[in-house]
């Protein structure tokens, strides 16, 4: 193996990589063994520039030295508390920012480990809502076609991604689905939001007629479906799902996972699209990725629902161990204080006309058929090769490594997402070695 021994696991067989091509990787590993700021150090000693912000999730940057810091002084303060009829100073300090942040009025906060956790977590808050309101009959769930939530099984059954479904059996009963939002043909290089598709909105209204409105607990979408190639909603779409929802008495959350700390240049997706949902699941960059943490910002209305009977009785039979974590309560709070601080969601906001110029730099080149952006995210869509789906975005993957830059790929779509602190030449520096990828590749 062609790597510094010292820094890598002699034997790469024991660990069964997630979301890998396990047998590609283990021939030619791809390690990294340090981070610092916007650059990745490889185990054979190269400078990485970091397009994805590790998987969407580093924000303020690698190694930031105050969230460091902060988790350090925690683990020597207060290691563990138990999350269950306990509690300490921070997770309630970093619940009070994020509803501060939250917009609207998502007053509550509930803690997780991670996106797919806050996705269950939601989902089962919306069942519990409806039950408690004396509405048990309200299970259904929705989702939409490509969208990504996780990899529990509420959340591959909202989702709509055909390889994370197909091999886990009959998932969750009672899911429907809404059409995607991804129209090449009318949409392909907007500038902004798309133009077209917000009627596909209301195909809400023939699912909850079909079904029956008393039977509908949840309509869940990523405001901007980020993992299935960063589809921006049509215009106007994300309005009509939340007039049809709340006309029908139906919760309506979003899954910010990606969206939310400022991906978009705006603290939430939320925020960017100027529609309030009931929750609102997080993860990623509520710590920075540093520590694992999610949270679901939940409506004052919802939260409310359950706090009746007895005061000695536990009010949601719902939570996890690390819930509310001391480490991860500190990480987060470090986070949004550097986000504050460093105006990270402004600068993302500001650069975000720069970044558009730059990926739409990218139109014409070979195998290019869509370029897709928004605030600091953007996704580059490539004509497939013929019989071989994926394989051209995954060697143009390869290749920029090769070449010093970190990008990701869905299916023959790649995407990027800095972290926010990216400067306008690095920005130049990531293009550029994308084009020249472009350029290289069959
Ligand atoms: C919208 C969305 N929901 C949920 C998840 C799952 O998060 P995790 O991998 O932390 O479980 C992701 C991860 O990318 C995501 O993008």
């Amino acid at each position: 193996m062609n790597v510094a021994t010292s820094a890598v696991p002699n034997d790469l067989n024991a660990f069964w990589m997630p979301f890998t091509s396990n047998r590609q990787f283990k021939k030619s590993p791809r390690m990294f063994v340090a981070a610092d700021g916007m650059y990745y150090t490889t185990s054979d000693g190269r400078q990485v520039l970091d397009g994805t912000a590790g998987l969407w999730c580093v924000n303020a940057g690698h190694k930031q030295p105050k969230i460091v810091e902060a988790v350090k002084n925690q683990i020597e303060e207060l290691d563990y508390a138990p999350a269950f009829q306990m509690g300490h100073p921070k997770a309630f300090e970093l619940a009070n920012r994020l509803a501060d942040l939250a917009p609207g009025d998502l007053n509550h906060v509930f803690y997780t480990n991670s996106g797919s956790e806050s996705v269950e977590t939601a989902l089962k808050l919306a069942i519990a809502y409806h039950r408690a309101k004396g509405q048990g009959t309200r299970t259904r769930l929705i989702g939409r076609e490509r969208g990504y939530h996780g990899v529990n099984f509420g959340g591959i059954s909202v989702g709509g991604i055909v390889n994370n479904r197909r091999h886990f059996g009959s998932l969750l009963t009672g899911v429907d689905h809404l059409p995607h939002t991804h129209l090449p043909e009318k949409n392909a290089f907007s500038k902004g939001l798309p133009e077209h598709g917000a009627d596909l909105a209301d195909d809400l209204e023939r699912i909850v007629a079909l079904h029956g409105p008393e039977t509908v607990a949840a309509v869940i979408v990523e405001p901007m479906a980020g993992s299935t190639g960063v589809l921006l909603p049509p215009k106007g779409y994300l309005q009509r799902l939340r007039d049809i929802t709340r006309k029908h008495g139906i919760l309506l959350i979003f899954d910010e996972v990606i969206t939310a700390f400022g991906r978009l240049g705006a603290p939430f997706g939320a925020d960017y699209f100027g529609v309030v949902p009931d929750m609102i699941t997080t993860a990623k960059g509520l710590t920075n990725g540093i520590i694992p943490m999610g949270a679901v910002l939940v409506s004052d209305e919802i939260h409310d629902a359950f706090m009746n009977g007895p005061d000695y009785m536990i009010e949601l039979f719902h939570g996890y161990t690390y819930s509310g974590n001391p480490m991860a309560a500190a990480a987060g709070l470090a986070s949004l204080d550097v986000y504050k601080e460093q105006q990270l969601f402004e600068r993302a906001a500001e650069l975000a006309p720069y970044w558009q110029d730059a990926l739409f730099s990218l139109k014409g080149l070979p195998h290019v058929t869509d370029i897709r952006c928004a605030g600091l995210i953007g996704a580059v869509e490539l004509e497939p090769i013929a019989n071989e789906p994926t394989r051209r975005a995954f060697s143009a993957f390869l290749k920029a490594y090769d070449k010093g830059s970190l990008i990701r790929t869905t299916g023959d779509i790649i995407a990027m997402s800095p972290p926010l602190i990216i400067e306008k030449h690095e920005i130049d520096q990531l293009i550029d070695t994308l084009g020249d990828v472009l350029k290289e590749i069959d």
